[in-house]
């Protein structure tokens, strides 16, 4: 089971050796999670005493300048709670930085001395994490090639986007797969080392009461959400280009849509659990023209409250007007195999709305015949509603008999699993897991290359359709639940968005 870990080694065991480079080692990903996530590992004791990150930047830093930026960068995104100034120390202990001009052969040659300089270099895992422009992904692999720090045990990590669409995800692809075998490529999706997201994969293959349940004779249909409050920040020239279709929905959603709806196979390991998402994402249905412009809706936020306070229309927040990227999303799709044929799966994400919520909630048929005809109160369907989060958990909806004499009258219940109360004990960040599993090259949890390609297969039609079309993204206020026509795209179905005081 390579879920867990390596199939040689326990859950528990150290990883290897390691060199852990970081391109873009001074920006917004390293600062904020990637280094977070390696101090929370090192702090419980999951690094070896001679593991090394190196930091790669433009900056001109040595590696005390680093160190204090990387400092800084832990009291500023860490719980005061687990910084420790002997466990913080030790940590920028491991850390040194290159300064490093991608164009400059000398500067690769310093790369390569930095990666000898230490004992045993041949044993040291190497892991190239490339937070960087994509455009870069393929120049980088090269030049690490050319170098000759590539050998059989070297990965490379690389997050999204992969491209753009698919021809040019393919680029992307092919440029980094002409130096690392696909086995050593790692293409982050972050959603896929949340807890609940992992957990989503336990329910259903470590327990049989919902397997009989799951499929399309008892699921009336799916909704996934992924709603944030925040804007688009200082991420605004980034996300002008990619819009909540291609940073969202093409990835984050789709992976979940995946894992609720793959078969199960025959055992959680690497290719597996891939080969499985795999199938789903080729049996979504295709969308044609007629399909974007009926089951599809994109929204822009305009000006609004959110959380009680004033926040600016996306317009104001790019600093310019004109723009038609989409900062919300809604359609409806199926999955077109046996299981769930004619199940509708509805997707919905959006910036600035008026709650902060990922969930995944499966809405199953209602009791096909009335059985309490004189009964009071109201009968609704069962739903099994899993929060991945906040508050990660999972909730299921069913239908009880108050208590009391004199008749029977229904109430809606929930039976409630709180990971907070169930587990009492921090829930690591998604990368926590997801980097100590590209060192132990455990590849389950990361996308392969016929996976991305296949969900950016099934969302350029959407893209292309509106691109061509003349309708410009609907308006919705900040601090809403989106455009009414995202609730109209229910609606029309007999259906509702299940809001999560339902
Ligand atoms: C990223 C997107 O992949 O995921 C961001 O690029 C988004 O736009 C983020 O805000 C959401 O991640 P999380 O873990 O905060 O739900």
């Amino acid at each position: 089971m390579d879920l867990a870990t390596t199939p040689d080694a326990g859950p528990h065991a150290l990883p290897p050796s390691c060199d852990f480079t970081v391109f873009g080692g001074t920006g917004d990903l390293a600062l904020r999670k990637l280094l977070p996530a390696l101090y929370h590992r090192d702090l419980e004791g999951q690094l070896p005493d001679d593991y090394r990150i190196l930091g790669v930047s433009r900056s001109d830093l040595d590696d005390e300048g680093w160190r204090a930026e990387v400092r800084a960068a832990l009291a500023t995104h860490l719980d005061p709670t687990d910084l420790y100034d002997g466990a913080v120390e030790r940590f920028v202990g491991r850390l040194h930085h290159l300064m490093l001009d991608a164009e400059d052969p000398e500067d690769w040659d310093r790369f390569h001395a930095l990666l000898k300089d230490r004992p045993h270099p041949e044993e040291a895992v190497r892991v190239f994490y490339l937070a960087v422009s994509p455009t870069l992904f393929g120049a980088i692999s090269q030049r690490l090639e050319e170098i000759g720090v590539v050998d059989e045990r070297a990965r490379v990590v690389i997050e999204k986007p992969i491209g753009h669409d698919l021809a040019s995800a393919r680029a992307v692809n092919e440029s980094v797969g002409r130096v690392f075998a696909e086995s050593q490529i790692f293409r982050i999706d972050h959603y896929l080392g949340k807890e609940s997201v992992q957990n989503l994969l336990v329910t259903r293959f470590a327990n049989t009461f919902l397997e009989p349940l799951w499929n399309s004779q008892w699921v009336d249909h799916v909704q996934i959400t992924v709603a944030e409050t925040v804007g688009v920040g200082g991420r605004g020239e980034y996300y002008d280009h990619a819009g909540a279709l291609r940073d969202m929905v093409q990835n984050h959603l789709l992976q979940l849509l995946c894992l609720v709806a793959m078969e199960p196979p025959t055992y959680v390991g690497r290719e597996t659990v891939r080969d499985e998402k795999l199938k789903v994402l080729q049996a979504l249905k295709p969308m044609t023209p007629a399909d974007v412009d009926r089951d599809t809706v994109r929204g822009r936020y305009g000006a609004g409250l959110v959380d009680g306070a004033a926040v600016p229309s996306y317009a104001d927040d790019l600093g310019q007007t004109g723009s038609t990227t989409e900062t919300f999303v809604a359609l409806r799709t199926e999955v077109q195999n046996w299981r769930w044929a004619g199940v509708p799966f509805y997707l919905r994400t959006g910036k600035r709305m008026d709650r902060r919520a990922s969930e995944i909630v499966v809405v199953f048929k209602a009791p096909p015949h009335p059985m309490f005809p004189h009964a009071e109160g109201v009968t609704t369907a069962n739903r099994l509603h899993i929060q991945v989060q906040p508050d990660e958990g999972m909730r299921l909806h069913l239908t009880a008999k108050e208590p009391g004499p004199g008749g029977i009258r229904l109430r809606p219940v929930s039976l409630d699993l709180s990971y907070a109360t169930a587990f009492e004990q921090r829930l690591p960040d998604a990368y926590e897991r997801l980097l100590m599993d590209v060192i132990k090259g455990n590849a389950t949890l990361f996308m392969r290359r016929d996976e991305v390609e296949a969900a950016w297969a099934w969302t350029e039609p959407i893209l292309q359709r509106w691109a061509a079309s003349p309708e410009r993204p609907k308006r919705y206020a900040a601090g809403t639940d989106g455009p009414t026509s995202a609730t109209l795209l229910l609606e029309r179905d007999g259906r509702s968005w299940q809001e999560p005081d339902q």
